[in-house]
């Protein structure tokens, strides 16, 4: 029989650290459920100690998803691990996944602890988490730069106290596949009481070996994966979920072992994941880049056609890549349009489908056929949604060849109606400009991307950009069948997310020094 590897998934801790991706907790909520429907094993759910929003969103989260195993990530301190089961306590099943970092360059310059100070504060962050719940992970952060004789003995002294899973995390990314495989190979034959745990690792892509590294341990019996969904995470991020979920489904007559991961809703979380956080899925991106399917060469076509097994390892269906289809129409009623939205894992609340199928009526009368993509643009525009301080009530921009773009455009700010006239350079940087005027927002713009949904002049436009303020970058997103209009709403969505962060002080705060 087949070894089962543990999928565990950090894309809303670790993806969540990374610049832009910041998520607002109904948005967190919605990609637990997804991974929840993914069925990974354990969804690593946020660090509750670095901010409020931080915590109350790994709570929303224990409180409201089931089947995986609910974790949450604390330092090796009592205040961290207490925040840590506040926020887990009502999970079906919670795990407390506290850390230490065990290398020289950590513990010298960013600790400045000794190697045995460091060990003691590694069992009793083991033993203080154990007075709250048996499941305990313990990671020696930098453990591949760390000395390899401290660092099996404090795997040792951790299992002892209680850890029921050790994670090796490669912090960054330094390690290259046969290395990392040798070490978890050392490990086990060195750590004595190693069969008392689970061996879990954590890879970050720094050289790009991040799956290359989690699959070079699950061969020398790593049993769990720390991963995330398109690969985001912190610098280039972490090894991609997608990737080990279908190397071992696709070899596993070489690695023997399998994941619990339902492969065909791989597609859909990934998109969710790219709606939300923003982060564009490069397209030659492996099993969810728009090109990992498409065959380009006329060789590959005339070998496809004539049996595809010669060009193709996996099906597109087999990861929920399916045709474009439509899916509702201008007569579907609410009752059809609640039953797809389900189907397609959102839940949503009454308030949140009569204001998604509200706009899908205005999407379907503009537009002959809606599809899922175009649902999903619904969603991500009217539900994953902070509290708005500037809502866009009006908006005309008059352009040609003849005239400079001008903009003439209502918000209202704080409930009150303001309206202003303004031009630039192209109609989108006349409304930019006018935008920032009104809001007095300091900052700039990084980033603007609009591509269409699906195919035809008639789809709905999408609109990300990436707006950054003192160093944090927030995404927007806007989508209209006018281009123009989701402009404006995709910029307004930045901007509200930045005067939330600023009112309540939440989804911006990080805790910079420790922090992992
Ligand atoms: O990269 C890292 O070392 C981490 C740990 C907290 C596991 O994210
Ligand atoms: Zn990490």
């Amino acid at each position: 029989m087949s070894r089962s590897i543990k999928i565990f998934d950090t894309t809303l801790r670790d993806g969540e650290q990374c610049p832009g991706a910041s998520m607002n907790r109904s948005e967190k909520l919605s990609v637990a459920r997804m991974l929840s429907r993914l069925n990974v094993d354990i969804i690593e759910a946020g660090f509750p100690v670095a901010s409020e929003d931080d915590f109350e969103g790994v709570k929303l989260i224990a409180q409201e998803v089931k089947g995986p195993v609910i974790a949450a990530l604390a330092r090796a301190k009592e205040k961290d691990i207490d925040a840590a089961w506040e926020a887990i306590r009502f999970a079906e099943r919670g795990r407390i996944h506290t850390f230490l970092a065990t290398s020289e360059i950590h513990m010298r310059h960013k600790l400045r602890m000794t190697r045995e100070e460091v060990l003691q504060s590694a069992v009793a962050a083991v033993q203080y988490a154990k007075r709250y719940t048996e499941d305990v992970e313990f990671s020696p952060e930098d453990a591949t730069r760390s000395d390899y004789d401290f660092l099996c003995r404090v795997i040792e002294a951790v299992i002892n106290a209680g850890a029921t899973t050790v994670n090796i995390p490669d912090t960054v990314g330094y390690a290259v596949p046969t290395e990392f495989g040798e070490l978890i190979r050392f490990i086990r034959n060195r750590v004595p009481n190693i069969d008392r745990a689970v061996i879990s690792v954590h890879c970050h892509n720094d050289l790009g070996l991040a799956t290359a590294n989690s699959l070079a341990a699950i061969s020398e019996g790593a049993g769990q994966v720390e991963c995330t969904v398109n690969g985001i995470g912190e610098r280039a991020g972490n090894a991609s979920m997608e990737e080990i979920v279908m190397t071992l489904r696709v070899r596993k007559n070489f690695f023997d072992a399998e994941t619990r991961v339902h492969p065909e809703e791989i597609t859909k979380a990934s998109r969710l994941v790219s709606g939300i956080t923003g982060l564009v899925v490069q397209p030659n991106k492996a099993i969810v880049g728009t090109n990992a399917f498409a065959h380009e060469s006329g060789i590959h076509q005339d070998g496809l056609l004539k049996d595809k097994r010669t060009y193709e390892i996996m099906t597109p269906l087999s990861v929920g890549l399916t045709e474009h289809k439509m899916v509702l129409g201008k007569h579907s009623g609410r009752h059809a349009f609640r039953a797809k939205l389900e189907e397609m894992g959102f839940s949503l609340k009454e308030e949140e489908i009569d204001a998604t199928f509200e706009q899908f009526k205005k999407v379907a009368d503009q537009k002959k056929e809606v599809f899922e993509e175009d649902l999903e643009a619904i969603v991500a525009e009217r539900v994953y949604r902070i509290p708005e301080r500037y809502l866009l009530k009006s908006l005309h921009v008059q352009s040609g060849t003849q005239q400079q773009p001008v903009a003439t455009i209502e918000l209202e700010i704080d409930g009150q109606l303001h309206k202003a006239v303004g031009s630039g350079d192209g109609p989108v940087d006349a409304i930019y400009r006018t935008i920032l005027a009104m809001t007095k927002t300091e900052g700039r713009l990084l980033q603007y991307a609009v591509k269409a949904i699906t195919g035809g002049t008639d789809a709905l436009g999408e609109v990300t950009v990436q707006y950054e303020v003192a160093e944090r970058v927030y995404f927007g997103h806007g989508a209209d069948t006018d281009i123009i209009i989701a402009s404006a709403k995709a910029y307004l969505n930045a901007l509200n997310k930045v005067a939330y962060s600023k009112g309540d002080g939440g989804a911006a705060l990080r805790i910079p020094q420790e922090g992992p």
